[in-house]
């Protein structure tokens, strides 16, 4: 499975996001992560629909959007048709898991369900050859810059050990605090979609950084 780099916009410059999309985008970043919050299941807002919506025009990578919003069944749709092409919700944020997995692949988006550091793994075994992706959080949820939790690796371990004795493909989102110190470690862990907001938008040299990572996984 190829592995894709997801720079999350939460970092990005907003008075310049044309321009820092273009930067990720023409080093060869195939996914932007798009971090949606509403400030109840996590206590932090950043943006949501008609931002996405306007971004959209500005770029052709993938969107891969984090909701990190209560209830994601209202909202499934429309993050659709402002252009996800990955809809992540969080288990703990709905009663009605396997129903939004089924809602968000009737939009034609891809279905990714997604765990807080305080979720034990087993949590998302039973929708596992329902999902397309599943994205391990390692920081909690709610701000950039945040200090990687290294004990959550073994989830990712574990989902990949699943994947292979059910011989299934959904791909493994890592999300948290991956910077490119420690990005091997959660590669080798079985990652294949690696989120990084303060390491490639907060730095100086974005496509320098992004390029960092996508070398890194050449490897
Ligand atoms: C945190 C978000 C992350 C965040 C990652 O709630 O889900 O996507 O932007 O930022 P870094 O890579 O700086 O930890
Ligand atoms: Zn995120």
């Amino acid at each position: 499975m190829k592995t894709k780099l997801s720079p999350s916009m939460l970092s990005i410059d907003f008075g310049k996001v044309a321009e820092q999309l273009k930067l990720v985008e023409d080093a060869g970043t195939q996914y932007i992560h798009l971090d949606v919050m509403d400030g109840i299941f996590v206590p932090n807002i950043s943006f949501g629909i008609p931002v996405i919506k306007s971004i959209r025009k500005h770029s052709n990578m993938v969107f891969d959007a984090h909701l990190m919003i209560v209830e994601p069944e209202k909202y499934v749709e429309e993050f659709r048709k402002a252009g996800a092409d990955i809809i992540n919700f969080h288990v703990e944020a709905t009663k009605y898991p396997a129903e939004v997995i089924q809602q968000i692949k009737a939009t034609g988006a891809k279905a990714g369900i997604t765990i807080n550091p305080r979720t034990p793994v087993e949590v998302v075994y039973p929708f596992l050859k329902d999902v397309d992706m599943v994205l391990v959080m390692t920081v909690e949820p709610g701000f950039g810059g945040q200090k990687f939790m290294a004990q959550h690796v073994s989830k990712i371990r574990q989902l990949a050990e699943w994947k292979k004795e059910l011989g299934l493909e959904f791909d493994i989102e890592v999300d948290g605090g991956v910077t490119l110190d420690n990005v091997r470690e959660v590669l080798d862990a079985g990652a294949n979609v690696i989120v990084a907001g303060s390491a490639v938008f907060g730095k100086e040299d974005i496509a320098g950084a992004a390029k960092g990572f996508l070398d890194i996984f050449k490897e």
